[in-house]
């Protein structure tokens, strides 16, 4: 496998294509996750936080190929990757939200001599008819399992329309979440969306929003201050024989969009002080 495909492919200059960041928002995401160390657990002291560079990609790919592409609860479903193995329409999609450079991960620092990833969350920019386009580009794509997913996604994003309801030009998708499982259990998936919280915050979006797949992101989501705004029964999605497209295992039962709004002087529902 080629791990170096995707950062060779992409010119520098595509890196901040999706968002205008000034000099001061880059300096927010510095300040904010550089070496800052989890107060979630005294099993994590060892974390910390960075902001994952277009340079860091070849690692969280090969960290998400072992975790979130076979773990996710619809990934899982759809069969979409064996533990390890790559899936080229998800790793695309990944790599599109790094390039709007606000994705953190969790690096377990006593590793010594490598960056071990223990977690990531890659958060992009979603701007109105997104959803649209995206759902358009899986007409071409051959990867019949990753279409099932993502036409679940896509369609419900377009159906219950955020932009329409809460009149903003841009919202911060939470797009990924996805910690190791040795590293699970640990509150390092709390503290990367606590930490995105605070990116979008101090870059100025006034929305956030996650699809959240599984019982356990939905209550992380939630216990941050995110609120349902619209759901999908798993065993609602069928195709026009009523066939269940993606029968998610128990405790999954249905996707969630969340949202949260950001309102100046806003603190993180678990953020405790310190
Ligand atoms: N069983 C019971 N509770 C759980 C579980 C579990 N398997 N996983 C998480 N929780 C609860 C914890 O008890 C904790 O609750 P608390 O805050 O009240 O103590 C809360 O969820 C957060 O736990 P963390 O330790 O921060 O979560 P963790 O670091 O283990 O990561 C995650 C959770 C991201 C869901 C991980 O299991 C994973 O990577 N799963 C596979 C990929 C996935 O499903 N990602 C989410 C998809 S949605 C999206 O990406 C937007």
């Amino acid at each position: 496998m080629d791990f170096g495909r995707f950062s060779q492919r992409i010119p520098a200059i595509a890196i901040n294509r999706g968002f205008q960041w000034s000099t001061k928002r880059m300096y927010h995401l510095k300040e904010l996750v550089t070496n800052r160390r989890s107060s979630a657990s005294a099993s994590c002291a060892t974390m910390e936080y960075k902001q994952i560079e277009m340079e860091d990609c070849d690692q969280v790919l090969e960290h998400l190929r072992r975790s979130f592409f076979a773990d996710e609860p619809l990934n899982k479903s759809a069969g979409l990757c064996q533990n390890g193995s790559s899936c080229i329409a998800l790793e695309a999609h990944c790599v599109e939200a790094i390039k709007d450079r606000m994705s953190l991960m969790a690096v377990d620092a006593k590793v010594e001599g490598c960056c071990k990833i223990a977690g990531v969350v890659l958060n992009g920019i979603l701007r109105p008819g997104n959803a649209a386009k995206s759902l358009k580009k899986l007409d071409s794509t051959s990867d019949a399992d990753f279409r099932k997913i993502f036409e679940l996604l896509h369609g419900h994003s377009l159906k219950y329309n955020l932009f329409e309801h809460f009149a903003v030009g841009s919202i911060f998708d939470v797009r990924i979440l996805s910690v190791d499982s040795g590293y699970r259990g640990q509150g390092i998936a709390n503290e990367l969306v606590k930490q995105s919280v605070a990116v979008a915050k101090a870059n100025g979006f006034r929305l956030m929003k996650a699809d959240a797949t599984g019982i356990f992101s939905q209550k992380i989501f939630r216990s941050h201050g995110f609120e349902v705004f619209s759901e999908q029964p798993y065993d609602k999605y069928t195709d026009k024989h009523g066939k269940v497209i993606l029968p998610v295992e128990a405790p999954h039962i249905k996707m969630q969009q969340l949202y949260k709004r950001i309102c100046e002087g806003d603190k993180d529902d678990k953020e405790q002080p310190h």
